[in-house]
């Protein structure tokens, strides 16, 4: 059989989508670099698919992407867009990439932006998928652009919290985000040694268990208890007054919110969004579409986006077993 003939591409363009998250920049930068050294003229797409939408397309070349590596949040700015989510949206994106001579897409993002390029891949855009999410929720990747300074802001955040609640004698509840996954919360309830870790995929609303614990670690003189509350489960003011009510013991809601995704991207972040970026440049390079890029047992890999988005990811029971017991 002959050949499938593979697409020739010329001009790639690039956008971040959704929540932003430390270390897009530094994945903007890689695409926009090594596709320039790819040979591919590149555009940079402002405000996600609404910006795509809209037309906000910049030419852009290496002095555009200069002394962004270390900058948190996007250059290009984000957004979520509704309107990609209709078969019309998908349909003008297309028309419009073409109408700039855009061959090509590089979209950092999570789940939900990958389902904008598979469908914009359908409608003959080649797109490549970075994962840049703060939440590590992507299932088909040990690691998400973001993760990484997320987990270290909030942990800092968190000591200080913990320093206060010990000269108070209190008990504080601190929220961590993740949406509607326990990753953040997990790793910070490690790192932090919190004495209760709650996670949406874990948590078995049973609030006694809580008190309990309180009521024993205070007989036994413990000064102040940190509870590490994921976003999944909310709630964390309400739940706060219940446990002062029940056990006496002056309770405070934290929630940490967009603190956790700004600022700038540790070296991990860095690093792994520099390879990244250059990787989904050269997937594009070879005329390659509906492909994501992943880091999976140590490797950087690509999976195909309807693969990827099929696959399920869970808590590591182990870790979370360490967890209860440290
Ligand atoms: O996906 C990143 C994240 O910060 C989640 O942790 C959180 O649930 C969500 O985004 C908040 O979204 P928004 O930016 O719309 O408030």
């Amino acid at each position: 059989m002959p050949k499938a003939k593979v697409k020739e591409i010329k001009t790639i363009g690039v956008l971040t989508s959704g929540g932003d998250s430390p270390g897009m920049n530094a994945a903007i930068r890689a695409v926009v670099r090594k596709s320039l050294a790819n040979g591919l003229n590149v555009k940079g797409i402002k405000k996600g698919y609404t910006g795509l939408l809209n037309e906000e397309i910049i030419d852009m070349d290496r002095r555009s992407v200069s002394e962004i590596i270390g900058l948190g949040g996007t250059i290009l700015g984000t957004a979520r867009c509704a309107e990609m989510r209709t078969e019309e949206g998908v349909k003008k994106a297309a028309d419009i990439c073409r109408a700039h001579g855009i061959d090509g897409i590089v979209v950092i993002g999570g789940d939900g932006s990958y389902r904008g390029a598979q469908k914009l891949s359908h409608e003959g855009i080649n797109t490549i998928g970075l994962p840049g999410t703060i939440d590590l929720d992507i299932a088909c990747t040990d690691y998400t652009i973001g993760f990484d300074t997320a987990i270290n802001t909030a942990m800092e955040a968190i000591d200080k919290v913990r320093d206060t609640s010990s000269s108070h004698e209190r008990c504080s509840i601190i929220e961590v985000m993740g949406r509607n996954a326990g990753y953040i919360a997990l790793w910070c309830g490690v790192a932090n040694g919190a004495e209760d870790i709650l996670i949406p995929e874990k948590y078995d609303y049973n609030e006694q268990d809580i008190i309990n614990h309180i009521i024993e670690n205070r007989k036994n003189g413990k000064k102040h208890h940190i509870i590490i509350n994921a976003e999944g489960i909310g709630h964390s003011t309400s739940m706060a007054r219940r446990i002062e009510a029940a056990t006496g013991m002056e309770t405070r809601a934290t929630i940490l919110g967009y603190m956790q995704r700004g600022g700038s991207p540790t070296c991990k972040d860095r690093y792994y969004a520099s390879v990244m970026g250059a990787m989904a440049a050269d997937l594009l390079k070879e005329g390659k579409t509906n492909r994501v890029v992943a880091q999976k047992n140590g490797q950087f890999v690509d999976f195909d986006i309807d693969e990827a988005l099929a696959m399920q990811k869970d808590i590591p029971s182990y870790e979370y077993e360490v967890s209860k017991i440290l």
